[in-house]
């Protein structure tokens, strides 16, 4: 009965938050803690307390593991930066034992902050490539996220395949893009600094303002704006044209994956840590490393993502977009270089 109410809270929590998942960066957030508690003791191993700035899907997820070990989640949800701030605000007295993102840039901020803990875990280590977790065993991705060119599928038969050539001329009013302050576009435009400096980042990105993009604040309504014909190639994260593709198998829109002769794909990643005031730091760590492990499919499927786990194959959707290279180099110095990608995008004049 408890642990069906704790689930009724996240539940509401989700309700009313799931469209700020991927929305601007400046969402509000829920508080489950806010709720009346009675008791820290649910179930046979204990509850712990979740902040996650990863949405999709999750509620099932946390049943499964507490199915498996006995562990009761109690789950917050809000966007990357405002949980990071409650973290840093709550200091000792906070009850969030993991916190999970879903950006690289945001929890390298999180352990720039001093509140994650290292881990020793040999399970996270082998399962998870070097590339995708923080040398300190601080924090670990639990799965990639692409971002990447898309096309129309009846329009367009000769699609850009690098994100430079999403700047050649033939695009022009054809385009579309999301706006400068959302974490992919900066996260993106970081990559292309990474991979190019910062010089030619500029005239990259100054070449797609240059296509008169429409700006949309939304992955879902930019893949419908490309099969409405609003615009006919645009840069989108690849996940949601896996849940379109549940609904419309025929959904005209593409990937294409850019890159693929050079860097590879540009991949974000969501994340889990520890943190360093975590009242059950040991249920702490069993979560993540569930989510790495027996729960890693479950996890990258509720939301067409791509395993961290080599061994373990995506959602059949997914593995229908076909294989790719990803640019994982990249994925650590996203953080790094936000402030660069910001500055980049302002001075492209990039809405
Ligand atoms: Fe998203």
């Amino acid at each position: 009965m408890k642990q069906k109410r704790v689930y009724l809270l996240g539940t509401l929590i989700i309700g009313t938050l799931v469209l700020g998942a991927c929305g601007s960066g400046n969402g509000t957030g829920a508080d489950s803690t806010a709720s009346p508690t009675d008791s820290n003791a649910i179930g046979d191993g204990g509850t712990i307390t979740v902040y996650t700035g990863r949405h999709y899907g999750i509620e099932p997820v946390f049943e499964q593991f507490t199915a498996d070990t006995g562990i009761e989640v109690r789950f917050t949800t809000g966007n990357d930066p405002e949980l990071r701030e409650r973290l840093i605000a709550e200091g000792a007295n906070t009850p969030a034992d993991v916190i999970m993102t879903a950006d690289a840039a945001n929890i390298e901020l999180s352990a720039d902050a001093g509140v994650l803990a290292s881990v020793d875990s040999d399970i996270l280590t082998t399962t998870i490539p070097a590339e995708l977790r923080s040398d300190a065993n601080d924090w670990f991705s639990l799965s990639q996220r692409a971002r990447v060119v898309i096309a129309s599928t009846e329009r367009v038969e000769n699609p850009p395949t690098t994100y430079a050539d999403v700047g050649d001329p033939e695009w022009q009013g054809k385009l579309c893009l999301r706006p400068s302050t959302h974490p992919y576009t900066q996260s993106l435009v970081a990559s292309l600094i990474i991979a190019e400096g910062e010089e030619r980042a500029t005239e990259i990105v100054q070449s797609w303002v240059d296509n008169d993009p429409l700006y949309i604040d939304s992955d879902t309504d930019i893949y419908n704006a490309v099969a409405n014909g609003e615009c006919d190639v645009a840069i989108a994260n690849t996940y949601y044209l896996g849940r379109l593709l549940t609904e419309d198998p025929d959904f005209p829109v593409e990937i294409v994956w850019p890159e693929q002769d050079e860097r590879g794909a540009h991949v974000n990643v969501s994340t889990a840590a520890v943190t360093a005031n975590a009242p059950n730091p040991e249920s702490a760590l069993a979560l993540i490393e569930w989510l790495a492990g027996d729960g890693q499919q479950q996890f990258v499927d509720a939301n067409f993502e791509y395993p961290v786990d080599p061994n373990v194959e995506p959602n059949e959707i997914v593995g229908g977009f076909g294989e790719f290279t990803a640019d994982l180099d990249a994925v650590r110095q996203l953080g790094g270089n936000q402030p660069a990608a910001v500055k980049v995008l302002s001075a492209a004049g990039y809405e």
